[in-house]
């Protein structure tokens, strides 16, 4: 049976959900599932804004069928051919044989990766700023690039002030009844999972993020339909400045992420009597993450949150805990910049974490490291306990 939902009297969500996936991207864990969005806009011409993935397929077409009614699809727009939206689309296209699909050349290129020739009469390549009239609604495309993938674009309802935002301003988390964000408690109970999904997903491309948020500055947007989670009609401008702050690698608060890599338990130890010392210098927020326990992507995600970071790791074979490498790693790779660091190694008879953590953040933009890197020899004694304390007021300070 259909599930959609109403957004203007010419809009309607036709999109699925999923909460049996454990791994979106065969990577990130969500445990509060994820929703697939597409709209369908009935006009003189009718136009579904993108499909959805494949294991929200059957739903997807049961509603789509039942939003159309009787009357026939005119047209596909594609935003992003990634398969998380676009593996309907061959079936699409199969089910509605007159659809002419509107996509960037890129997305062309790709849906001939993805699906062979079979599509290629009917996909339209559109070039920026290229307008579609449907009837009452003008439609007018703008290329994305990077956000996530090449071949974005996002799609301008001008007539209703809809922005299709593509992965913009998308978030893990099914989707429960209440499609618009102002019907939910978003800060409270959404934006962890829209700062861990901008951040692994987006994270890395701040600099093309910043160009389609100039774009849209010049629009005057009454509603924000993106490619996942909640859509927006209200407080916007509040979601757009977390954007803002996320790609330009702005700390969103005051805090600091202490991220411990232990093996017996001492280097946990130091984390916590790091934490206390963070507290009595003053510190008002802390997280603190076993890097063996979390999964690297709630990590992230609170690295991009403050500003301020605390790496504690054991040696092992000769360098930093696998564990921390991974993480390290993850942060180069989403092009984390402009953090104080703090550093701490343990090791019992050669220690070399330090110098390893140290190595990945001088490859790094703008990491400040404090000196000096405290060394723990096995557990922690008077003389590096008192070190650390040292180096949180250090931090506390920075
Ligand atoms: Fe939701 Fe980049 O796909």
């Amino acid at each position: 049976m259909e599930c959609i939902a109403r957004i203007t009297p010419d809009l309607i969500w036709v999109g699925g959900n999923d909460r049996r996936l454990n791994l979106f991207e065969n990577i990130f864990p969500i445990p509060r599932g994820v929703s697939y969005n597409s709209y369908l806009l009935l006009d003189e011409k009718t136009v579904l804004v993108d499909t959805v993935d494949k294991a929200v397929a059957g739903v997807f077409f049961d509603n789509l069928t039942a939003a159309l009614g009787s009357r026939p699809l005119d047209y596909i727009v594609v935003n992003h051919m990634e398969p998380d939206h676009a593996a309907t689309l061959s079936e699409a296209c199969g089910r509605y044989p007159d659809a002419q699909v509107m996509l960037t050349a890129k997305a062309a290129q790709m849906a001939a990766q993805f699906f062979g020739e079979s599509l290629r009469e009917r996909l339209h390549p559109v070039s920026e700023g290229e307008e579609l009239v449907t009837g009452r609604h003008r439609l007018r495309f703008y290329t994305a690039p990077m956000v996530h993938w090449p071949e974005v674009m996002v799609t301008w309802d001008e007539t209703d002030r809809v922005l299709f935002s593509a992965d913009a301003f998308g978030t893990f988390g099914a989707v429960s009844g209440f499609l618009f964000a102002d019907e939910v408690d978003f800060a409270r109970d959404w934006l962890d999972d829209a700062r861990r999904y901008y951040t692994n997903i987006v994270g890395k491309y701040g600099a093309p993020v910043q160009a389609l948020l100039k774009k849209a500055s010049a629009l005057d947007i009454a509603f924000l339909c993106p490619l996942h989670g909640p859509v927006w009609r209200r407080d916007i401008a509040w979601f757009v400045e977390k954007y803002q702050r996320w790609s330009t690698y702005q700390p969103e608060e005051d805090g600091v992420l202490v991220a411990y890599a232990s093996i017996y338990g001492h280097t946990e130890n130091a984390a916590e009597v790091f934490a206390m010392a963070l507290r009595d210098a003053g510190v008002k927020h802390v997280a603190m993450y076993d890097v063996s326990v979390t999964h690297p992507s709630y990590i992230l995600s609170d690295a991009f949150r403050f500003g301020k970071l605390a790496l504690l790791s054991a040696t092992y074979n000769l360098g930093m805990f696998p564990a921390m490498e991974t993480l390290l790693l993850d942060l180069k790779a989403h092009a984390l910049q402009d953090r104080t660091v703090a550093l701490v190694e343990n090791g019992t008879w050669a220690p070399a974490a330090g110098k390893q953590m140290r190595e990945v953040l001088s490859s790094m933009k703008n990491m400040r490291i404090l000196e000096p890197v405290p060394t723990i020899r096995s557990s922690l004694a008077a003389d590096t306990r008192e070190k650390l304390i040292d180096l949180a007021r250090q931090l506390a300070e920075a």
